[in-house]
């Protein structure tokens, strides 16, 4: 059945999308950085700070188009931003408009090619992109069909040549054309374009991938995130999904893809620009590490008052009853994110005694998970744009679930799409591995099973107060961790050429052991694995040799006794052990070959301390090593593919 208003070509590609089913990239998926300037400065200079900011998104190839009255000229490089740099210096590249991409790529080589921006196939439109165009074959086949021909093997470069070959066709404007067009794309995009016939106009649009735009005086600038707009201006509108923004002579207007006018909701953002900088450490991880005492009091601001015996969290304040009333709380996060929530389980049933499952979100989304009424889903991410943990909130809403977030990026599309949340306030976290974040996640989650275990009545008044005053006292000793860090880096300096390390911990600091190993693999390239202590015996233990570092977080807690048993075994056989210990701690240190000291701190509170070291002895590995440590080879920090 032909769609009203739809013309012969689309019928043609709707029929044959059809008929061939939904086609999944394999050429090119990208997640990427874009930015955007139309104004009165040199574009150039603009986009190119912009996409260095955005590097952490993506880092494999990057691109720009300016046009100035010699037209619409693009640029494009394998490699950092700062190749494309190296290859546009001495260039006379003078232009009021332009826009750049930093591309990541899971499948298919980044190279000059594939790197965005794209021109169409008349070249006179250039467009970038971030997502995925998933019927993008159904798509090239109809333009193949009519003579196209096609530079690289990415689906963005067929979404603007059917951009274009629809305005051609239609005789409307450009604008019709990109909403056409994007009616008929199945996937995930932010899109930019820039049309050579208008020097003033850029279109955007979004669906499933961020796009933030920033409006100055006379001047917009279009990004992925807010930072490479702040230091312009601080008044930006989070494009929704489904809009079109286009800015033509200065003047912005947003319509719908059912050609609805919108009025944008242009708002403030709080991002200080020294946020955005390495501020004198050599990268951002470390920076970031240090940040912890006062990313740490950030997330507990206004929200813990041990004197008052007070905690509360303004976004879930409406929802405290529906949550202290769970029958079940499940958990869905990625990476570091996954791990926090490993840590609230642990937290929810001991205090709260509210049974927790956390799920990787690439595996609740695909497994047609049991949800009840009255179970709710909390759905962790620092970016807030995580692919997979967005489509488990989407599939645990259907279903029927109260989705709570916590997340670090202020109007992030997970915070958006969730009923209710809390932030956490780390401040923007740069580096790839995630370290501030994740600290702040778990203080979050603390705090949120302290109201619930508060209200449901399942907390002795005295712990309450106790663990509120001690988490008060957390950033001063994250401080004193920190101190020491001198002495991880000597230990770092004779583990630097381990192939392996294997990291364990028993009850919260399992997650944490985790959590050690994936920061050093991240960034070292070391292989890794966190176990919990006592399953070692049921296999990492054959792995165990005079070359096997084990670095084991052997607090005094409950399990300490039984940790100190597992550090046996390890020695036993001849494996080399670094510690991580309480203050004051005089036996381990004539049993290990390291010990790493770390304050008392109440156990429900100790990931926020043990994880320091590790992510301190991560960082001193791979720098020490010569790896890129803010940077790391195929990773991104904000993973908008599936
Ligand atoms: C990527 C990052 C990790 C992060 C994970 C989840 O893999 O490299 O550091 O933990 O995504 O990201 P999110 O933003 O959802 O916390």
């Amino acid at each position: 059945m032909q769609k009203a208003g739809m013309s012969g070509f689309l019928h043609l590609l709707y029929v044959s999308a059809q008929l061939s089913g939904w086609e999944f990239l394999t050429g090119n998926k990208t997640m990427c950085g874009i930015v955007a300037y139309v104004g009165h400065q040199e574009a150039c200079p603009i986009v190119i700070k912009g996409l260095k900011r955005l590097e952490y998104r993506g880092y494999d190839s990057a691109g720009i188009a300016l046009m100035n009255g010699e037209g619409l000229k693009v640029f494009k490089k394998k490699g950092k931003v700062a190749a494309l740099e190296s290859e546009l210096a001495g260039r006379e590249l003078h232009a009021t408009i332009g826009m750049g991409h930093t591309r990541w790529a899971t499948h298919g080589e980044p190279n000059d090619v594939n790197a965005h921006p794209h021109y169409s196939f008349h070249r006179k439109l250039a467009i970038i992109h971030n997502g995925i165009i998933e019927n993008y074959a159904a798509i090239k086949q109809a333009l193949l069909k009519k003579g196209h021909t096609f530079q690289s093997e990415t689906d963005t470069e067929v979404l603007g040549q059917f951009i274009e070959d629809i305005w051609e066709n239609n005789g409307g404007t450009l604008e019709e054309a990109v909403r056409l067009a994007l009616q008929e794309v199945v996937g995930a995009y932010a899109i930019v374009i820039m049309n050579e016939a208008e020097p003033t106009q850029l279109i955007a649009a979004r669906k499933g991938s961020p796009l933030v735009i920033g409006v100055g005086e006379n001047e917009y600038f279009f990004a992925s995130d807010a930072t490479p707009i702040v230091e312009y201006t601080n008044d930006v509108i989070y494009l929704n999904d489904h809009e079109i923004a286009v800015v033509k002579n200065g003047e912005l207007t947003v319509v719908t893809l059912n050609n609805d006018t919108t009025t944008p909701y242009v708002q403030k953002v709080e991002l200080e620009l020294a946020a955005i900088e390495k501020g004198g450490f050599d990268h951002f991880m470390l920076k970031e590490i240090f940040e912890q005492p006062r990313s740490i009091a950030d997330s507990m601001r206004g929200r813990v008052n041990a004197a008052d015996a007070m905690v509360q969290l303004g976004g879930l304040r409406d929802y405290m009853d529906k949550l202290a009333k769970s029958k079940r709380i499940v958990i869905v996060g990625c990476g570091t994110s996954w791990h926090a929530g490993l840590v609230a389980e642990y937290i929810f049933e001991d205090l709260a005694r509210i049974p927790v499952e956390v799920e990787y979100a690439s595996e609740f989304r695909y497994r047609n998970p049991i949800i009840k009424e009255g179970d709710i889903v909390i759905a962790i991410s620092q970016s807030g744009e995580t692919a997979d943990t967005l489509a488990a909130i989407e599939l645990a809403k259907s279903k029927g679930a109260t989705i709570f977030g916590v997340c670090n990026v202020v109007g992030s599309s997970i915070a958006r799409a969730t009923h209710a949340g809390a932030y956490t306030h780390a401040g923007p976290e740069i580096g790839v591995a995630s370290t501030k974040a994740f600290t702040a996640q778990v203080t979050v989650l603390t705090l949120m099973a302290l109201a619930a275990a508060k209200r449901k009545g399942t907390i002795a008044d005295s712990l309450f107060r106790q663990l509120l005053a001690e988490m008060e006292s957390i950033p001063a000793k994250v401080e004193r961790v920190l101190q020491a860090a001198d002495k991880i880096k000597e230990i770092a300096y004779i583990f630097t050429y381990a192939r392996n390390f294997i990291y364990l911990g028993r009850g919260l600091n399992f997650p944490v052991a985790l959590e050690g190993a994936l920061k050093l693999k991240e960034i070292s390239y070391i292989h890794a694995e966190g176990y919990p202590a006592a399953e070692m015996k049921h296999g990492p233990i054959a792995l165990i040799d005079e070359d096997m570092p084990v670095v084991v977080i052997a607090t005094n807690d409950s399990s300490y006794e039984k940790v100190v048993s597992n550090i046996q075994e390890v020695k036993a056989r001849k494996g080399r052990v670094i510690a991580i210990t309480t203050e004051g701690d005089t036996n381990l240190p004539g049993m290990v070959d390291f010990t790493i000291e770390i304050p008392k701190v109440h156990e429900i509170l100790m990931p926020l301390i043990s994880v320091i070291p590790l992510q301190l002895l991560a960082y001193d590995i791979a720098v020490m090593r010569g790896r890129n440590v803010d940077q790391p080879r195929n990773l991104a920090k904000s993973v908008t593919v599936e």
